[in-house]
């Protein structure tokens, strides 16, 4: 049997190109049996979202270059477009991510058309639409999709002929993106293919105006861009945007909308800069060397240099002058006051960044934190916007893994500094600390299992490397101290809605349960696109047996997430997560997702899985697109803003993956080691800010191991952090699968056991891979028995998981 997603049942690598063609057709036919089905069945999406997927696609474009004025385009401007990117458009990110039945795309060319005020050279337009007939993509199956489509190779004579016809060359190069591998350090994914290079030589050679567009899913080596100088004139990240992509565009080279986009990552000279490039896709593990400072936090302390576009950085058509900042600090809230005047001749909007210098102190810190920022309305030329950004102090604080256990402030000068990205922001006050001080005293947990030396920063920013701190506590002992208590069992015949309706508490309806609904409750039903949820569904859980619906528990439908509603029907395409993010616009991003949210009570879906928080670690994993930032506060703040657009809709957001997804070679098996100060100042932060200021109904664990233990084992991440500590109150459940492992701290209990008491509410979609539509045994085999799971544990499990059902849509439905 084919399972659609599964990379394990065949290896394509040594298969010669005709039969993958042929497996490529059979798989994607099992593809669309299982998810799609390819619905006929027309569907128009609201206004409003069509507009927001418009708006947010252009806010999210990046102009890094843009020299003699030759953006936006006016109406004298004729174009000449190259690149078959024009037509065969990359709209979104391959994967489960962006495998959405979408209604219509515009393509590049489509959105120029779109717009009137554009002229094209239709002659070289009909060469290119010629070309891609009869040269036409092959999109591939699953993990097995192109890193590029072949370019077409541009000649002298074509690009000085379209030269003689026009004014202004634009450039498309079009990179993919995609789950369950990563992009390569080779010509066609990182790199340019020769193809690419004759095209810009050439186009560069017969034009003074070259505008290059990247329309990537991330990313990609900037260097030889960078290279032909002058030669390019402009140069613009359009990423990918979903259904609207091509009237995106349109819409920036024209100046309809001035792009007000900022990097979300640094770009770096060469892929060997940046500081994970050694200790990335090892296929069992990886060590996290560089701790705490991930892209920004460690060129601006150590490699400077070696940067050619800074965080944060992003062009106007515009300027902008920031001025009267002030900074004021009351107790733990720092607030900054400052004025931003549009000086220069198009309307446009300006991104306002703050960041921090903290005290380089005993525990080391990068020499640049993003403490705060906030994006202006679009101002007219000269109009002007008072705008204040409040952050708290004990956000810029560093965790002590190595003593403390707690987050402090340390003492010493706070130095502020505003501006438009990391490197021109300028400082313009500061706040000092007499005295360390305690934010939040916590204690070791999810601490690094191996031995391994990480970076850190001395009082003078040199480099220095020590041992990270090993754990030093019995996980045993924590676990065994904080066993639930069991609830009585009743035979009453109690009704969830009498639950809901305030009648009966939850707990003496969970005392109702036998052991055969508790384990049900625990997992999904065994397969994806459940016949008990809305067909193409992801998974559905909840009321997978027929005696838990008689009760009135309703079966919830699953649906990915992050850039659309993946559904047999027809749905939405939206910009991917990168996209987004590249906006700045945190209210840009909730109203997207409130949008989404309702057409997920239109379409059928009860819980989008997104957004996805994980960290850009490196620019080469696979499924950055979907991911927002190296940052964790943008990721945090831009995470939370769409989990509460979805929520608003009164459907729930289910935030991925959970924790340290941040490559996927090997994604099942392979272990982020790192040490606990860069776990949770780097890669749990974007989580914490979410669950703390969105909370979100719902949450996904990692496939991979984190300091030895598979996300969907991790007591630690789970129960200590994610509830213990930050007061999650929703569900969890595993991503799609687990995999089968004994408990060390327990060795009777195995897989659902294991994961059960790690805390670790729902398996998903609920069997295994072999198809068998019953539960593998595992979790009521130690019930009851000495050194087993207890009764307690699957009350309180189930507990989690109807609490939230109570509050879902598939309840209100009912
Ligand atoms: C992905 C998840 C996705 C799930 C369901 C997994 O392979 O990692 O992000 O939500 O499949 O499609």
């Amino acid at each position: 049997m084919l399972y659609y997603k599964n990379k394990d049942v065949i290896t394509m690598n040594k298969i010669k190109k005709p039969i993958m063609k042929l497996i490529s057709k059979v798989v994607n036919s099992v593809t669309q049996e299982v998810t799609a089905g390819g619905d006929s069945a027309p569907f128009e999406p609201a206004d409003n979202l069509r507009l927001m997927c418009r708006k947010m696609g252009a806010e999210g474009v990046v102009m890094l270059k843009n020299i003699n004025g030759v953006l936006p385009l006016t109406k004298d401007n004729i174009v000449s477009v190259f690149g078959r990117v024009q037509n065969d458009t990359f709209y979104v990110g391959y994967g489960s991510g962006g495998d959405v039945k979408v209604p219509y795309k515009v393509s590049i060319m489509d959105g120029l058309r779109n717009n009137h005020f554009i002229n094209i050279n239709e002659e070289l337009a009909a060469v290119y639409e010629k070309w891609c007939k009869e040269n036409p993509v092959d999109d591939g199956f699953w993990g097995h999709w192109p890193m590029c489509y072949e370019e077409m190779s541009v000649s002298r004579e074509l690009a000085v002929r379209a030269a003689s016809k026009s004014d202004t060359a634009v450039v498309v190069i079009g990179r993919a993106a995609g789950e369950d591998r990563e992009n390569k350090l080779e010509e066609g994914s990182y790199y340019l293919t020769d193809n690419e290079k004759l095209m810009l030589t050439e186009v560069t050679a017969a034009f003074k105006n070259v505008v290059v567009l990247l329309n990537c899913g991330s990313v990609i080596d900037m260097a030889e861009l960078y290279a032909y100088g002058d030669k390019i004139s402009s140069i613009l990240y359009i990423w990918q945007n979903g259904m609207e992509t091509g009237n995106c565009v349109a819409d920036i080279l024209t100046g309809i909308e001035t792009p007000s986009g900022k990097l979300t990552d640094t770009i770096a000279i060469d892929y060997a800069d940046y500081p994970s490039s050694d200790d990335f896709g090892g296929r069992l593990s990886n060590d996290y060397t560089e701790d705490i400072y991930v892209g920004y936090r460690y060129f601006e302390t150590f490699a400077k240099s070696k940067v050619i576009y800074p965080f944060g950085f992003g062009l106007s058509y515009t300027t902008f002058e920031i001025s009267d900042s002030k900074l004021e600090v009351e107790t733990d809230c720092v607030t900054v006051t400052a004025k931003v005047k549009n000086t220069g001749r198009f309307k446009g909007k300006e991104v306002v960044q703050i960041y921090c210098c903290a005290p380089c102190g005993r525990l080391g810190k990068p020499a640049r934190i993003l403490a705060g920022f906030a994006k202006t309305k679009c101002l007219e030329p000269a109009e002007e916007e008072n705008i204040t950004i409040s952050f708290a102090l004990s956000s810029l604080a560093s965790y002590d893994d190595e003593k403390e256990f707690s987050y402090i402030l340390e003492k010493g000068k706070y130095k502020f500094y505003i501006g438009s990205d990391v490197r021109k922001a300028e400082r313009f006050g500061e706040y000092e600390l007499a005295e360390d001080v305690v934010t939040e005293k916590l204690a070791q947990t999810a601490a690094a299992r191996s031995e391994f030396k990480r970076l850190k920063a001395d009082e003078n920013y040199n480099k220095v490397y020590s041992h990270v701190p090993t754990a030093q506590y019995s996980l045993k002992q924590i676990i065994l101290d904080n066993l639930p208590e069991e609830i009585e069992r009743t035979d009453e015949k109690l009704s969830f809605s009498d639950v809901r309706d305030g009648k009966v508490t939850l707990d003496a309806f969970v005392a109702t349960l036998n052991n055969e609904e508790l384990e049900a409750i625990s997992r999904g039903d065994y397969v994806m696109n459940s016949p008990l949820g809305t067909p193409g569904n992801a998974a559905v859980f909840g009321g997978v047996l027929p005696s838990l619906r008689e009760k009135g528990i309703p079966a919830i439908t699953t649906t990915d997430g992050p850039s659309g509603i993946r559904l047999k029907a027809k749905a939405s395409l939206m910009p991917i997560g990168t996209a987004v993010a590249s906006s700045w616009n945190l209210e840009g991003a909730y109203e997207l997702y409130r949008e989404v949210g309702l057409e997920m009570v239109q379409l059928g879906s009860d819980v989008l899985l997104a957004p996805g928080i994980n960290i850009h670690r490196n620019p080469l994993c696979g499924r950055n697109f979907e991911y927002y930032s190296e940052d964790p506060y943008l990721t945090g703040k831009m995470a939370a803003a769409v989990v509460k657009g979805l929520q608003s809709a009164g459907v729930s957001a289910c935030p991925k993956h959970f924790a340290c997804n941040n490559q996927e070679v090997n994604r099942t098996h392979n272990d982020s080691r790192l040490s606990e100060r860069a776990l949770r100042e780097i890669y749990l932060k974007g989580f914490e800010i979410c669950v703390k200021e969105a909370q979100p109904w719902n949450i996904m664990t990692s496939y991979n191991k984190i300091n030895g233990v598979w996300g969907h084992y991790n007591y630690e991440l789970c129960v200590r952090i994610l509830r213990g500590e930050w007061g999650f109150k929703g569900s969890i459940m595993t991503d799609w699968w687990m995999r089968s492992s004994k408990s060390p701290e327990f060795p009777k209990l195995a897989d659902q056991a294991y994961r059960v008491r790690a805390g670790v509410n729902v398996l998903m979609p609920g069997g295994g891979r072999t198809g068998k539509r019953k539960p593998d045994g595992t979790l009521l085999r130690t019930l009851g028995k000495e050194g087993g799971i207890t009764l307690g544990e699957l009350q309180q499990n189930a507990k989690y998981i109807l609490n939230y059902a109570l509050n879902s849509s598939a309840m209100n439905k009912e």
